[in-house]
């Protein structure tokens, strides 16, 4: 329905930069994850001075469980060539590609034939629309690597290098792939595109909150009667996800806690139940949106136990190359080991903040800067959990085979 409408519209009534105007009035900001405003990314690949500029769409989605992403690029992967021909005509790049994990076999052929289909109409490559805008999309395959999703990592990635995260700045919008200015956005910033190109900057910005325009998809998964992909305007309330569209706790049991942002978010606990979903208030609250995952927990879960699961994740996820994430979220692993198995001590609650805080604020990249936010959120809201492993060896939740106190002593 209006495919390819929109881009046809701004290559024939618009200049590059009253594209980006609109961005930037949309208030837009970037789904996959670190919610830059989209505005402001396109304006600093537009306004770089280089003879070759790129755009590059990241399909990796490498959170366990959250398919918000396939599922766009299943059902409607136009809209995303649609949103990346917008993107290169406002900056004034030529070329791009679609990096999408090699486990979407069904989103990949679906790309392929949308990006086929696209060339034969005159939509994608040389001189799109009969004007002088080119623009030439490819895929290339990700392995499954989730720090591959990293902006960087994924451009070295691409180039044919180990996936591997480097500093920042310079930023991939000044120097990114093959060191040429690069747009890198998510598969649903793109997909927003078209829809504001065609109402407008000021009816998406009309939609959301203050700081957070727009509607967001997320993945509701877990204890929950109704789970799947849900999209909603950004300010909904936690409780509206999940009381509501979710339907409520499944056996008559009792919520304790929503993890969002994916492998590396917070716990949010029942009293914040009513904080509404936006990116300031999540991470008042010691979360992150990161992509969209949200994981509802029920009484049963054990937090500190939770916080474990995540540490594995993201200490096995670690790509090596700084030794913050490399051997503090290994160090962060086996405390919580200790404590779940029954042998912590009082000593290792204040040991493992000093931690978190020291790889949260030391790691080259957002995998191990976020990676302590489960453990770090569940020592906020669920310590008399970690308390009650640790001096009484139980796990109230009884999820963890812990030592029994006797075993300990002897
Ligand atoms: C460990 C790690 C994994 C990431 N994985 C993804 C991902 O799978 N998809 C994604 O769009 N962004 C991911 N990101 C965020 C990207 O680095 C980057 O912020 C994003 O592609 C920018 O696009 P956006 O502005 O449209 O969100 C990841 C970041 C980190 C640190």
């Amino acid at each position: 329905m209006g495919g390819y409408s929109a881009l046809l519209r701004v290559l024939e009534e618009m200049r590059p930069m009253e594209v980006i105007e609109q961005m930037a009035r949309s208030g837009l900001r970037g789904r996959g994850g670190a919610g830059f405003p989209t505005g402001l990314k396109w304006s600093t690949v537009a306004k770089a001075v280089h003879p070759k500029k790129y755009v590059v769409c990241n399909a990796d989605e490498g959170d366990p469980g959250a398919f918000m992403d396939r599922s766009v690029l299943e059902s409607d992967p136009r809209r995303v060539l649609e949103g990346m021909a917008i993107g290169a005509y406002a900056v004034g790049a030529d070329e791009g590609y679609i990096y999408v994990r090699a486990e979407y076999p069904l989103a990949v052929k679906r790309l392929r034939i949308a990006i086929a289909q696209a060339e034969r109409m005159g939509l994608l490559g040389k001189n799109i629309g009969g004007t002088r805008f080119s623009f030439h999309v490819d895929l290339r395959l990700g392995g499954g690597a989730f720090v591959c999703g990293e902006e960087t990592a994924l451009l070295a990635s691409i180039e044919g290098k180990r996936g591997a995260p480097r500093p920042r700045p310079p930023f991939p919008a000044e120097s990114g792939l093959y060191e040429c200015p690069t747009i890198i956005n998510n598969v649903e910033t793109f997909a927003n595109v078209p829809p504001i190109m065609r109402k407008g900057g000021d009816w998406y910005a009309r939609i959301g909150t203050a700081k957070s325009k727009g509607t967001k998809v997320f993945a509701l998964a877990g204890c929950v009667n109704n789970t799947g992909l849900i999209e909603v305007p950004m300010g909904i309330t936690l409780r509206e996800i999940i009381m509501e569209i979710g339907g409520g706790i499944p056996g008559g049991r009792q919520f304790k806690a929503v993890q969002t942002g994916g492998p590396s978010g917070g716990c949010i606990p029942a009293e914040h139940l009513d904080m509404p979903v936006d990116y300031q208030s999540l991470t008042q609250l010691g979360s992150i949106m990161g992509s969209g995952g949200m994981i509802v927990m029920d009484e049963s879960s054990c937090m500190v136990d939770v916080a474990k699961y995540f540490m594995e994740f993201c200490m096995s996820e670690s790509c090596g190359k700084c030794a913050p994430c490399r051997v503090g979220t290994a160090q962060i692993y086996e405390m919580l080991c200790r404590i779940t198995n029954g042998t912590g001590t009082p000593d290792d609650l204040k040991l493992l903040e000093e931690l978190c805080d020291l790889v949260r604020t030391t790691s080259l990249c957002g995998l191990g800067q976020n990676a302590p936010n489960p453990v770090l959120s569940t020592l906020r809201y669920f310590r008399h959990e970690y308390l009650t492993h640790i001096e009484v060896q139980a796990c109230p939740a009884q999820v963890c085979k812990l030592h029994s106190a006797a075993e300990v002593t002897v």
